[in-house]
């Protein structure tokens, strides 16, 4: 009997340097899975609304969205998660057994993920937390940091505005500060999250003084190129924990793998090395 391949993709513009192949690739030769791939699949944001609506005659099972498509993707759903629904946003779509197109966003789990992996018991104190950002990034980490209890999230960002959105949009334990706030803001903080593109690989630095941070801090980044940012080598070098951001971009994998091929993965220690030679490969 001929079986049907279940197709997945990347999907966005442009899709070129996306991990994601790399992570679903290794996870279904690990676990032995021949009927499936996954691929990438180019939408360039002209097109982006006509292919979402129309994702049933795209051949694939499911996919997952990278900028700038993730919000036109949600509009197109027909159900969407709670953290979609709040966040506006789809970076995992999949057709259902009655061909609806239902849409989960699964960036924050990436981010719990990461941390409860890779520092466990990050979150026992759950006190204050400053996001750097007003991304989508930060949507999603204020979303994560929310569901576990942290008492207040500052959100600062050099467009204030934007901080002020999100912080309406989440409530009272949420924040809105501008940035030259940030020595008193990280005076009181417990956890300190980069979300902005500084100290990416091309952008400009981050440039922070981390001198009122308690050392007790956990500090992370959702940059991952590179992998140890100089703010991540900043912090280790005074005593602060740290926890890179790649983490952030397996974990928000793994429910939609299983959404897609119905089975768990995991981030294990080879999917990581074998994602920290592909990024050296292409500096
Ligand atoms: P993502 O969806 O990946 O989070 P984004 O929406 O482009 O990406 O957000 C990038 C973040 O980096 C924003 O918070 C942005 O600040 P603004 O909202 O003020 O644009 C921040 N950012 C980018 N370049 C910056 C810079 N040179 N200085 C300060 N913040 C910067």
């Amino acid at each position: 009997m001929r079986q049907t391949l279940r197709r997945a993709a990347i999907t966005g513009h442009p899709v070129t340097h996306s991990r994601s192949p790399l992570v679903h690739g290794y996870w279904l030769k690990k676990h032995g899975i021949k009927d499936a791939e996954y691929d990438r699949v180019d939408v360039p944001p002209m097109n982006a609304e006509t292919y979402y609506r129309n994702f049933r005659e795209s051949g694939l099972v499911g996919a997952n969205i990278t900028v700038p498509n993730k919000e036109v993707a949600a509009r197109s759903c027909d159900r969407l998660d709670d953290a979609a629904r709040t966040m506006g946003a789809v970076n995992t779509i999949w057709l259902d057994g009655s061909g609806r197109l239902c849409g989960a966003n699964t960036d924050w789990l990436g981010f719990l993920g990461n941390l409860d992996q890779l520092a466990p018991g990050w979150d026992e104190k759950a006190g204050t937390a400053v996001v750097l950002g007003a991304g989508g990034a930060a949507r999603a980490v204020v979303f994560a940091l929310l569901a576990r209890k942290f008492t207040r999230v500052h959100i600062v960002n050099r467009t204030l505005e934007k901080a002020t959105k999100i912080a309406d949009e989440f409530g009272s334990r949420t924040i809105a500060q501008s940035w030259d706030k940030l020595g008193t803001l990280l005076e009181e903080a417990d956890l300190l999250v980069n979300t902005t593109s500084l100290g990416m690989t091309g952008k400009p630095p981050l440039e922070i003084d981390l001198s009122p941070l308690p050392v007790s801090a956990l500090v992370t980044d959702a940059v991952y190129a590179p992998l140890e940012t100089d703010l991540l080598k900043q912090a280790a070098a005074r005593g602060n924990r740290t926890v890179d951001g790649l983490g952030m971009l397996l974990h928000q994998a793994v429910p939609a793998f299983e959404t897609w091929f119905g089975l768990r993965p995991e981030v294990d220690d080879e999917l990581r090395a074998l994602v920290v030679a592909d990024l050296g490969a292409s500096q």
